[in-house]
Protein backbone atom coordinates (compact mmCIF):
# COMPACT_ATOMS: atom_id res chain seq x y z
CA UNK A 1 0.00 0.00 0.00
CA UNK A 2 1.22 3.29 -0.69
CA UNK A 3 1.96 6.04 1.85
CA UNK A 4 -1.15 7.89 -0.08
CA UNK A 5 -3.64 5.15 0.11
CA UNK A 6 -2.94 5.07 3.43
CA UNK A 7 -3.62 8.20 4.00
CA UNK A 8 -6.96 8.26 1.87
CA UNK A 9 -7.78 5.01 4.23
CA UNK A 10 -7.03 6.88 7.51
CA UNK A 11 -9.44 9.64 6.42
CA UNK A 12 -12.50 7.14 5.66
CA UNK A 13 -11.50 5.05 8.92
CA UNK A 14 -11.91 8.42 11.08
CA UNK A 15 -15.41 9.52 9.57
CA UNK A 16 -16.77 5.54 9.68
CA UNK A 17 -16.25 5.47 13.67
CA UNK A 18 -17.60 8.64 14.59
CA UNK A 19 -13.70 10.86 14.81
CA UNK A 20 -13.68 13.76 12.18
CA UNK A 21 -16.90 14.96 9.62
CA UNK A 22 -16.20 17.66 7.14
CA UNK A 23 -18.01 20.55 8.33
CA UNK A 24 -21.13 21.50 7.22
CA UNK A 25 -21.40 18.53 5.49
CA UNK A 26 -24.92 18.58 3.97
CA UNK A 27 -23.93 21.55 1.97
CA UNK A 28 -20.78 20.18 0.40
CA UNK A 29 -18.09 21.05 3.44
CA UNK A 30 -16.17 24.27 4.12
CA UNK A 31 -12.80 24.05 2.65
CA UNK A 32 -10.33 23.56 5.33
CA UNK A 33 -12.66 23.56 8.21
CA UNK A 34 -13.74 19.97 10.35
CA UNK A 35 -16.02 18.94 13.10
CA UNK A 36 -15.09 16.28 15.88
CA UNK A 37 -17.46 13.25 16.35
CA UNK A 38 -18.52 11.57 18.76
CA UNK A 39 -15.06 9.53 19.16
CA UNK A 40 -12.78 12.17 17.69
CA UNK A 41 -13.93 14.73 20.97
CA UNK A 42 -12.83 12.02 23.60
CA UNK A 43 -9.44 11.61 21.95
CA UNK A 44 -8.95 15.07 21.77
CA UNK A 45 -9.87 15.91 25.05
CA UNK A 46 -7.02 13.43 26.26
CA UNK A 47 -4.59 14.91 24.19
CA UNK A 48 -5.10 18.48 25.57
CA UNK A 49 -5.48 16.56 29.04
CA UNK A 50 -1.87 15.00 28.68
CA UNK A 51 -0.15 18.29 27.27
CA UNK A 52 -2.02 20.31 30.37
CA UNK A 53 -1.44 18.30 32.62
CA UNK A 54 2.32 17.53 31.52
CA UNK A 55 2.66 21.21 31.48
CA UNK A 56 0.68 22.70 34.47
CA UNK A 57 0.35 19.89 36.57
CA UNK A 58 4.21 19.03 36.49
CA UNK A 59 5.41 22.22 36.74
CA UNK A 60 4.88 24.28 39.86
CA UNK A 61 5.79 27.40 38.16
CA UNK A 62 3.08 27.33 35.59
CA UNK A 63 -0.45 28.56 35.42
CA UNK A 64 -3.25 28.15 32.82
CA UNK A 65 -5.49 30.74 31.45
CA UNK A 66 -8.57 31.22 29.13
CA UNK A 67 -8.51 34.25 26.88
CA UNK A 68 -10.99 35.29 25.23
CA UNK A 69 -10.23 34.86 21.06
CA UNK A 70 -11.61 38.12 20.26
CA UNK A 71 -8.61 41.16 21.74
CA UNK A 72 -8.57 44.56 20.83
CA UNK A 73 -7.21 45.32 17.35
CA UNK A 74 -4.04 47.30 18.59
CA UNK A 75 -3.23 44.06 19.76
CA UNK A 76 -2.37 42.69 16.18
CA UNK A 77 -0.22 46.17 15.41
CA UNK A 78 1.99 45.45 18.14
CA UNK A 79 2.36 42.11 17.56
CA UNK A 80 3.66 42.36 14.01
CA UNK A 81 0.69 40.60 12.57
CA UNK A 82 -1.05 43.15 10.91
CA UNK A 83 1.95 44.40 8.64
CA UNK A 84 4.39 40.69 8.95
CA UNK A 85 1.96 37.30 9.05
CA UNK A 86 1.79 37.15 5.47
CA UNK A 87 2.75 34.24 3.30
CA UNK A 88 4.07 35.04 -0.17
CA UNK A 89 1.65 32.90 -2.88
CA UNK A 90 1.84 32.04 -6.37
CA UNK A 91 -0.87 31.38 -8.94
CA UNK A 92 -0.48 28.68 -11.90
CA UNK A 93 -2.44 30.16 -14.92
CA UNK A 94 -3.27 27.01 -16.50
CA UNK A 95 -4.36 25.19 -13.50
CA UNK A 96 -5.95 28.18 -11.86
CA UNK A 97 -4.15 26.72 -8.57
CA UNK A 98 -2.67 28.32 -5.73
CA UNK A 99 0.16 28.15 -4.11
CA UNK A 100 2.72 28.97 -1.44
CA UNK A 101 5.80 29.46 -2.97
CA UNK A 102 8.29 28.85 -0.36
CA UNK A 103 6.26 25.44 0.09
CA UNK A 104 6.83 24.66 -3.69
CA UNK A 105 10.45 25.25 -3.24
CA UNK A 106 10.73 23.01 0.00
CA UNK A 107 9.01 20.18 -1.96
CA UNK A 108 11.41 20.62 -4.62
CA UNK A 109 14.51 20.38 -2.09
CA UNK A 110 12.71 17.49 -0.60
CA UNK A 111 12.74 15.85 -3.79
CA UNK A 112 16.35 16.32 -4.63
CA UNK A 113 16.86 14.55 -0.97
CA UNK A 114 15.30 11.23 -1.59
CA UNK A 115 17.34 11.63 -4.52
CA UNK A 116 20.12 11.64 -2.99
CA UNK A 117 18.99 8.98 -0.55
CA UNK A 118 17.96 6.30 -3.71
CA UNK A 119 21.61 6.46 -4.97
CA UNK A 120 23.12 6.31 -1.46
CA UNK A 121 20.84 3.31 -0.85
CA UNK A 122 21.69 1.89 -4.17
CA UNK A 123 25.76 2.02 -3.45
CA UNK A 124 24.90 1.26 0.09
CA UNK A 125 23.55 -2.34 -0.94
CA UNK A 126 26.23 -2.78 -4.30
CA UNK A 127 29.36 -1.51 -1.70
CA UNK A 128 28.14 -3.77 1.37
CA UNK A 129 30.09 -3.49 4.81
CA UNK A 130 33.02 -1.40 2.45
CA UNK A 131 30.21 1.58 2.11
CA UNK A 132 31.68 5.17 3.59
CA UNK A 133 28.85 7.10 2.84
CA UNK A 134 30.41 10.35 3.53
CA UNK A 135 33.05 9.59 0.60
CA UNK A 136 30.10 8.96 -1.77
CA UNK A 137 28.44 12.22 -1.35
CA UNK A 138 31.91 13.95 -1.80
CA UNK A 139 33.10 11.81 -4.75
CA UNK A 140 29.82 10.86 -6.98
CA UNK A 141 29.07 13.22 -9.91
CA UNK A 142 26.05 12.56 -10.45
CA UNK A 143 25.15 12.80 -7.03
CA UNK A 144 27.75 15.90 -6.30
CA UNK A 145 25.70 17.31 -8.98
CA UNK A 146 22.32 17.10 -7.08
CA UNK A 147 23.87 18.14 -3.59
CA UNK A 148 25.20 21.44 -5.20
CA UNK A 149 22.04 22.04 -6.99
CA UNK A 150 19.98 21.26 -3.97
CA UNK A 151 22.18 23.70 -1.87
CA UNK A 152 22.28 26.39 -4.24
CA UNK A 153 18.28 26.59 -4.64
CA UNK A 154 18.32 26.24 -0.30
CA UNK A 155 20.19 29.16 0.14
CA UNK A 156 18.35 31.49 -2.89
CA UNK A 157 15.41 30.44 -0.98
CA UNK A 158 16.34 31.77 2.90
CA UNK A 159 18.38 34.73 1.38
CA UNK A 160 14.62 35.43 -0.65
CA UNK A 161 12.56 34.74 2.37
CA UNK A 162 14.58 36.85 4.93
CA UNK A 163 14.77 39.94 2.33
CA UNK A 164 11.41 39.73 1.40
CA UNK A 165 12.19 39.22 -2.32
CA UNK A 166 9.27 38.39 -3.98
CA UNK A 167 10.55 38.52 -7.35
CA UNK A 168 13.81 36.19 -6.44
CA UNK A 169 11.47 33.54 -4.91
CA UNK A 170 9.61 33.49 -8.25
CA UNK A 171 12.82 33.69 -10.37
CA UNK A 172 13.50 30.33 -7.89
CA UNK A 173 10.73 28.61 -8.75
CA UNK A 174 12.06 28.98 -12.86
CA UNK A 175 15.34 28.32 -12.14
CA UNK A 176 14.81 25.35 -10.54
CA UNK A 177 12.24 24.48 -13.47
CA UNK A 178 9.39 23.82 -10.92
CA UNK A 179 6.22 22.90 -12.82
CA UNK A 180 2.43 22.56 -11.30
CA UNK A 181 1.68 19.14 -10.08
CA UNK A 182 -1.61 19.36 -11.34
CA UNK A 183 -0.91 21.77 -15.27
CA UNK A 184 2.61 20.36 -15.55
CA UNK A 185 3.53 23.63 -16.73
CA UNK A 186 5.40 26.42 -15.57
CA UNK A 187 3.00 29.34 -16.41
CA UNK A 188 3.68 30.98 -13.37
CA UNK A 189 2.28 34.13 -12.50
CA UNK A 190 4.76 36.77 -10.19
CA UNK A 191 4.55 36.19 -6.38
CA UNK A 192 2.32 38.63 -3.92
CA UNK A 193 1.87 38.38 -0.42
CA UNK A 194 -1.07 37.43 1.57
CA UNK A 195 -2.33 38.01 5.44
CA UNK A 196 -3.62 35.47 7.03
CA UNK A 197 -6.08 37.13 9.07
CA UNK A 198 -9.43 36.44 9.66
CA UNK A 199 -11.44 40.29 10.18
CA UNK A 200 -14.70 40.86 11.44
CA UNK A 201 -16.39 43.79 12.93
CA UNK A 202 -17.51 44.65 16.47
CA UNK A 203 -20.61 46.75 17.81
CA UNK A 204 -23.52 47.83 15.09
CA UNK A 205 -23.01 49.45 11.77
CA UNK A 206 -24.70 52.26 12.98
CA UNK A 207 -22.44 53.41 15.79
CA UNK A 208 -19.15 52.82 13.65
CA UNK A 209 -18.35 49.81 12.82
CA UNK A 210 -14.95 48.42 13.92
CA UNK A 211 -12.63 46.09 12.52
CA UNK A 212 -11.36 42.99 14.89
CA UNK A 213 -9.69 40.07 13.92
CA UNK A 214 -10.11 36.62 14.89
CA UNK A 215 -6.54 35.54 16.90
CA UNK A 216 -4.24 33.88 14.87
CA UNK A 217 -2.08 32.54 17.75
CA UNK A 218 -3.35 32.17 21.16
CA UNK A 219 0.18 33.24 22.51
CA UNK A 220 -0.90 37.12 22.46
CA UNK A 221 -3.55 36.75 24.57
CA UNK A 222 -0.68 35.17 26.97
CA UNK A 223 1.11 38.22 26.75
CA UNK A 224 -1.63 40.62 27.30
CA UNK A 225 -2.32 39.19 30.61
CA UNK A 226 1.47 38.46 31.63
CA UNK A 227 1.57 40.97 34.58
CA UNK A 228 -2.51 40.55 35.92
CA UNK A 229 -1.07 36.39 36.33
CA UNK A 230 2.31 37.93 37.65
CA UNK A 231 0.89 39.93 40.27
CA UNK A 232 -2.39 37.86 41.39
CA UNK A 233 -0.64 34.61 41.32
CA UNK A 234 2.44 36.20 43.25
CA UNK A 235 4.42 34.53 40.41
CA UNK A 236 8.61 35.48 40.39
CA UNK A 237 10.53 34.53 37.25
CA UNK A 238 11.40 31.95 35.76
CA UNK A 239 7.40 30.79 35.46
CA UNK A 240 5.13 30.44 32.66
CA UNK A 241 1.26 30.83 31.71
CA UNK A 242 -0.23 28.42 29.34
CA UNK A 243 -3.73 28.60 27.07
CA UNK A 244 -5.26 26.04 25.00
CA UNK A 245 -7.52 27.48 22.61
CA UNK A 246 -8.90 27.62 18.92
CA UNK A 247 -7.36 29.95 16.43
CA UNK A 248 -8.03 31.03 12.83
CA UNK A 249 -5.78 31.45 9.30
CA UNK A 250 -7.13 32.30 6.34
CA UNK A 251 -4.72 29.89 5.22
CA UNK A 252 -4.21 29.75 0.95
CA UNK A 253 -3.25 26.22 0.45
CA UNK A 254 -5.45 24.21 3.13
CA UNK A 255 -4.54 20.31 2.29
CA UNK A 256 -3.50 17.19 3.70
CA UNK A 257 -6.86 16.93 5.81
CA UNK A 258 -6.81 18.23 8.99
CA UNK A 259 -2.92 19.14 8.74
CA UNK A 260 -3.70 22.65 7.91
CA UNK A 261 -6.87 24.18 8.88
CA UNK A 262 -8.71 27.60 8.99
CA UNK A 263 -10.04 27.10 12.67
CA UNK A 264 -7.63 25.36 14.44
CA UNK A 265 -7.02 24.74 18.04
CA UNK A 266 -3.49 25.19 19.75
CA UNK A 267 -1.44 24.33 22.57
CA UNK A 268 0.84 27.41 23.79
CA UNK A 269 2.45 27.84 26.86
CA UNK A 270 4.67 31.07 27.43
CA UNK A 271 7.79 31.09 29.60
CA UNK A 272 9.05 34.07 31.34
CA UNK A 273 12.62 34.05 31.79
CA UNK A 274 15.53 36.59 32.70
CA UNK A 275 17.01 38.63 29.68
CA UNK A 276 20.41 36.34 29.00
CA UNK A 277 19.11 32.85 30.29
CA UNK A 278 16.67 32.19 27.39
CA UNK A 279 18.72 30.13 25.64
CA UNK A 280 19.89 27.92 28.50
CA UNK A 281 15.33 27.46 29.04
CA UNK A 282 15.07 27.19 25.51
CA UNK A 283 17.34 24.20 25.38
CA UNK A 284 15.19 22.99 28.61
CA UNK A 285 11.69 23.00 26.69
CA UNK A 286 13.23 21.20 23.30
CA UNK A 287 14.34 18.69 25.55
CA UNK A 288 11.34 18.50 27.74
CA UNK A 289 8.84 18.77 24.90
CA UNK A 290 10.70 16.18 22.70
CA UNK A 291 10.52 14.06 25.80
CA UNK A 292 6.78 14.29 26.18
CA UNK A 293 6.05 13.05 22.13
CA UNK A 294 8.17 10.26 22.89
CA UNK A 295 6.89 8.90 25.88
CA UNK A 296 3.80 8.11 23.66
CA UNK A 297 5.71 5.18 22.40
CA UNK A 298 4.96 5.50 19.24
CA UNK A 299 9.07 4.67 18.13
CA UNK A 300 11.81 7.30 18.54
CA UNK A 301 13.30 7.02 14.59
CA UNK A 302 9.44 9.17 13.41
CA UNK A 303 10.73 12.51 15.60
CA UNK A 304 13.16 14.36 14.45
CA UNK A 305 14.05 18.53 15.28
CA UNK A 306 14.49 20.70 12.32
CA UNK A 307 15.85 24.09 12.64
CA UNK A 308 14.00 27.06 11.42
CA UNK A 309 16.19 28.74 8.50
CA UNK A 310 14.45 32.01 8.71
CA UNK A 311 13.23 32.93 11.97
CA UNK A 312 10.01 34.52 12.57
CA UNK A 313 9.70 38.29 13.25
CA UNK A 314 10.12 37.96 16.51
CA UNK A 315 12.59 35.24 17.48
CA UNK A 316 16.11 34.96 17.89
CA UNK A 317 15.78 30.95 17.59
CA UNK A 318 13.19 28.30 16.68
CA UNK A 319 12.94 24.72 15.98
CA UNK A 320 10.31 22.56 14.99
CA UNK A 321 9.35 19.04 16.29
CA UNK A 322 8.66 16.89 13.35
CA UNK A 323 6.91 13.74 13.27
CA UNK A 324 6.99 11.20 10.17
CA UNK A 325 3.55 11.65 8.41
CA UNK A 326 2.36 9.24 5.39
CA UNK A 327 3.55 12.27 3.91
CA UNK A 328 6.64 13.08 5.08
CA UNK A 329 8.45 15.15 8.54
CA UNK A 330 5.90 17.67 9.26
CA UNK A 331 6.10 19.78 12.07
CA UNK A 332 3.71 19.16 14.67
CA UNK A 333 5.35 21.99 17.25
CA UNK A 334 7.18 24.77 17.35
CA UNK A 335 9.51 25.76 20.26
CA UNK A 336 10.47 29.97 19.94
CA UNK A 337 12.80 32.29 21.84
CA UNK A 338 10.90 35.32 21.48
CA UNK A 339 12.74 37.80 23.15
CA UNK A 340 11.14 40.56 24.49
CA UNK A 341 9.69 41.23 21.19
CA UNK A 342 5.74 40.79 22.40
CA UNK A 343 6.27 42.26 25.90
CA UNK A 344 8.51 45.25 24.33
CA UNK A 345 6.12 46.16 21.64
CA UNK A 346 2.52 45.79 24.00
CA UNK A 347 4.69 48.24 25.67
CA UNK A 348 5.26 50.64 23.39
CA UNK A 349 1.41 50.27 21.96
CA UNK A 350 -0.34 49.96 25.22
CA UNK A 351 1.51 52.67 26.96
CA UNK A 352 1.83 50.68 29.71
CA UNK A 353 4.79 49.03 31.27
CA UNK A 354 5.21 45.11 31.39
CA UNK A 355 8.12 44.80 33.53
CA UNK A 356 9.08 42.62 35.94
CA UNK A 357 11.01 43.75 39.58
CA UNK A 358 13.85 40.74 40.19
CA UNK A 359 14.01 41.00 44.43
CA UNK A 360 17.34 38.77 43.20
CA UNK A 361 19.05 41.40 40.89
CA UNK A 362 16.76 44.61 42.61
CA UNK A 363 16.33 45.44 38.76
CA UNK A 364 12.97 45.93 36.73
CA UNK A 365 13.14 44.55 33.17
CA UNK A 366 11.14 43.39 30.39
CA UNK A 367 11.46 39.11 30.73
CA UNK A 368 12.71 37.48 27.61
CA UNK A 369 10.14 34.62 26.84
CA UNK A 370 10.55 31.30 25.46
CA UNK A 371 7.58 29.98 24.00
CA UNK A 372 6.04 26.27 23.19
CA UNK A 373 3.42 26.06 20.58
CA UNK A 374 1.59 22.72 19.26
CA UNK A 375 -1.71 22.10 17.17
CA UNK A 376 -4.38 20.15 18.95
CA UNK A 377 -5.32 19.11 15.15
CA UNK A 378 -2.15 18.10 14.36
CA UNK A 379 -1.39 16.12 17.43
CA UNK A 380 -4.34 14.42 16.77
CA UNK A 381 -3.60 13.37 13.36
CA UNK A 382 -0.06 12.15 14.28
CA UNK A 383 -1.44 10.23 17.38
CA UNK A 384 -4.34 8.59 14.29
CA UNK A 385 -1.44 8.17 12.07
CA UNK A 386 0.65 6.32 14.49
CA UNK A 387 -2.10 4.50 16.03
CA UNK A 388 -3.94 3.32 12.34
CA UNK A 389 -2.91 -0.68 11.89
CA UNK A 390 -3.89 -2.82 9.53
CA UNK A 391 -3.24 -6.61 10.91
CA UNK A 392 -3.57 -9.91 8.54
CA UNK A 393 -4.41 -12.73 10.79
CA UNK A 394 -5.51 -16.61 11.01
CA UNK A 395 -8.84 -18.04 12.31
CA UNK A 396 -8.74 -20.75 14.99
CA UNK A 397 -9.82 -23.02 11.40
CA UNK A 398 -6.39 -22.03 9.63
CA UNK A 399 -8.52 -19.27 7.43
CA UNK A 400 -7.40 -15.79 6.89
CA UNK A 401 -9.14 -12.97 8.40
CA UNK A 402 -8.18 -9.46 8.92
CA UNK A 403 -8.82 -6.31 11.24
CA UNK A 404 -8.02 -2.81 11.53
CA UNK A 405 -7.17 -1.63 14.99
CA UNK A 406 -6.33 2.13 16.96
CA UNK A 407 -3.14 1.30 19.05
CA UNK A 408 -3.53 4.61 20.74
CA UNK A 409 -1.78 4.55 24.29
CA UNK A 410 -4.26 3.56 26.75
CA UNK A 411 -4.51 7.11 28.36
CA UNK A 412 -5.28 8.97 25.39
CA UNK A 413 -7.91 5.93 24.15
CA UNK A 414 -11.49 7.33 23.81
CA UNK A 415 -12.85 4.41 25.43
CA UNK A 416 -11.01 2.72 27.73
CA UNK A 417 -13.53 -0.86 28.18
CA UNK A 418 -16.76 -2.38 26.51
CA UNK A 419 -18.33 -4.44 28.56
CA UNK A 420 -19.95 -7.11 26.46
CA UNK A 421 -22.18 -10.26 27.64
CA UNK A 422 -21.84 -13.33 25.60
CA UNK A 423 -25.52 -13.88 24.89
CA UNK A 424 -28.55 -11.86 25.72
CA UNK A 425 -30.08 -13.86 28.17
CA UNK A 426 -29.35 -16.55 31.44
CA UNK A 427 -29.06 -13.06 33.80
CA UNK A 428 -25.17 -12.19 31.93
CA UNK A 429 -26.64 -8.61 30.67
CA UNK A 430 -27.21 -7.87 34.25
CA UNK A 431 -24.03 -8.92 35.64
CA UNK A 432 -22.82 -6.57 32.55
CA UNK A 433 -24.68 -4.07 33.51
CA UNK A 434 -23.96 -3.58 37.26
CA UNK A 435 -20.13 -3.43 36.01
CA UNK A 436 -20.74 -0.94 33.88
CA UNK A 437 -22.53 0.87 36.26
CA UNK A 438 -19.21 0.84 38.15
CA UNK A 439 -16.85 1.35 35.82
CA UNK A 440 -18.42 4.61 34.53
CA UNK A 441 -17.90 6.32 37.58
CA UNK A 442 -14.19 6.40 36.36
CA UNK A 443 -14.05 5.57 32.57
CA UNK A 444 -15.56 6.66 29.24
CA UNK A 445 -17.15 2.92 28.68
CA UNK A 446 -19.04 1.16 26.48
CA UNK A 447 -22.07 -1.50 26.51
CA UNK A 448 -22.70 -3.82 23.80
CA UNK A 449 -24.62 -6.85 23.34
CA UNK A 450 -25.45 -6.38 19.40
CA UNK A 451 -24.17 -8.91 17.09
CA UNK A 452 -21.41 -12.11 17.49
CA UNK A 453 -18.63 -11.44 19.62
CA UNK A 454 -16.02 -11.46 17.39
CA UNK A 455 -17.83 -8.50 15.57
CA UNK A 456 -18.48 -6.66 18.55
CA UNK A 457 -14.39 -7.16 19.41
CA UNK A 458 -13.95 -5.98 16.03
CA UNK A 459 -15.60 -2.69 16.40
CA UNK A 460 -13.85 -1.78 19.66
CA UNK A 461 -10.43 -2.79 17.69
CA UNK A 462 -11.58 -0.03 14.87
CA UNK A 463 -12.00 2.49 17.93
CA UNK A 464 -9.23 1.59 19.44
CA UNK A 465 -10.12 0.44 23.19
CA UNK A 466 -7.94 -0.78 25.15
CA UNK A 467 -9.94 -3.70 27.05
CA UNK A 468 -13.34 -6.03 26.28
CA UNK A 469 -14.44 -7.39 29.20
CA UNK A 470 -16.66 -10.17 28.72
CA UNK A 471 -18.91 -11.73 30.51
CA UNK A 472 -20.24 -15.75 30.36
CA UNK A 473 -21.78 -17.99 32.28
CA UNK A 474 -18.98 -18.91 34.53
CA UNK A 475 -19.22 -15.15 35.41
CA UNK A 476 -23.17 -15.32 37.08
CA UNK A 477 -21.07 -18.19 39.07
CA UNK A 478 -17.96 -16.75 40.35
CA UNK A 479 -17.99 -13.14 40.24
CA UNK A 480 -15.09 -13.24 37.02
CA UNK A 481 -15.01 -12.34 33.41
CA UNK A 482 -12.42 -12.35 30.48
CA UNK A 483 -10.24 -9.30 29.52
CA UNK A 484 -9.29 -9.39 26.30
CA UNK A 485 -6.18 -6.92 25.43
CA UNK A 486 -6.69 -4.91 22.43
CA UNK A 487 -3.37 -5.24 20.54
CA UNK A 488 -2.02 -8.86 21.63
CA UNK A 489 -6.17 -10.13 21.56
CA UNK A 490 -4.87 -12.44 24.19
CA UNK A 491 -7.68 -12.73 27.06
CA UNK A 492 -7.39 -13.69 30.64
CA UNK A 493 -10.09 -14.65 33.31
CA UNK A 494 -9.74 -12.04 36.50
CA UNK A 495 -12.47 -11.31 39.25
CA UNK A 496 -14.96 -8.54 38.71
CA UNK A 497 -13.44 -7.06 41.89
CA UNK A 498 -10.13 -6.22 40.11
CA UNK A 499 -11.71 -4.49 37.27
CA UNK A 500 -10.89 -1.07 38.32
CA UNK A 501 -7.31 -1.77 39.32
CA UNK A 502 -6.46 -3.35 35.81
CA UNK A 503 -8.02 -0.64 34.24
CA UNK A 504 -7.08 1.94 36.33
CA UNK A 505 -3.08 1.44 36.07
CA UNK A 506 -3.10 0.69 32.40
CA UNK A 507 -4.84 4.29 31.27
CA UNK A 508 -2.96 6.06 33.94
CA UNK A 509 -0.96 9.03 32.56
CA UNK A 510 1.39 8.32 35.74
CA UNK A 511 4.11 6.16 33.91
CA UNK A 512 3.93 8.35 30.86
CA UNK A 513 5.09 11.67 33.21
CA UNK A 514 7.63 9.14 34.98
CA UNK A 515 9.33 8.82 31.81
CA UNK A 516 9.08 13.01 30.87
CA UNK A 517 10.83 13.57 33.91
CA UNK A 518 12.82 10.96 34.73
CA UNK A 519 14.81 11.19 31.23
N1 LIG B 1 2.51 31.33 18.67
C1 LIG B 1 3.40 30.77 17.73
C2 LIG B 1 2.72 30.10 16.61
O1 LIG B 1 1.51 30.23 16.44
P1 LIG B 1 3.13 28.58 14.53
O2 LIG B 1 4.36 27.80 14.16
O3 LIG B 1 2.56 29.49 13.52
O4 LIG B 1 3.56 29.38 15.83
C3 LIG B 1 2.25 26.69 16.09
O5 LIG B 1 2.01 27.56 15.01
C4 LIG B 1 1.59 25.36 15.86
O6 LIG B 1 0.20 25.53 15.57
C5 LIG B 1 2.14 24.58 14.65
O7 LIG B 1 3.28 23.84 14.99
C6 LIG B 1 0.97 23.68 14.30
O8 LIG B 1 0.96 22.52 15.10
C7 LIG B 1 -0.23 24.54 14.66
N2 LIG B 1 -0.80 25.18 13.45
C8 LIG B 1 -0.40 26.32 12.87
N3 LIG B 1 -1.16 26.61 11.79
C9 LIG B 1 -2.07 25.61 11.69
C10 LIG B 1 -3.14 25.31 10.79
N4 LIG B 1 -3.44 26.13 9.79
N5 LIG B 1 -3.86 24.18 10.99
C11 LIG B 1 -3.57 23.34 12.02
N6 LIG B 1 -2.59 23.58 12.90
C12 LIG B 1 -1.84 24.69 12.75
Amino acid sequence: MTQEELFKKLIAHSKEYGFIFPSSEIYDGLSAVYDYGQMGVELKNNIKNYWWSAMVKLHENIVGIDAAIFMHPRTWEASGHVGAFNDPLIDNRDSKKRYRADVLIEEFLAKQDEKIEKEVTKAANRFGETFDRAMFLETNPRVKEVVAKRDEIHSRMVKALTDNDLEELKQIILDAEIVDPVSGTRNWTDVRQFNLMFETKIGSVAEGANTIYLRPETAQGIFVNFLNVQKTGRMKIPFGIAQIGKAFRNEIVARQFIFRMREFEQMEMQFFVRPGEEMKWFGYWKNFRMNWHKALGFGEQHYRFHDHDKLAHYANAATDVEYQFPFGFKEVEGIHSRTDFDLGNHEKFSGRKLRYFDPESGESYVPYVVETSIGVDRMFLQVFSAAYTEEKLTKEDGSADERTVMKFPPALAPVKAAILPLVKKDGLPEVARRIMDTLKLDYVCQYDEKDSIGKRYRRQDAIGTPFCITVDHQSAEDNSVTIRHRDTMTQERVPIADLPRIIGEAVSFRPLFQQIVNE
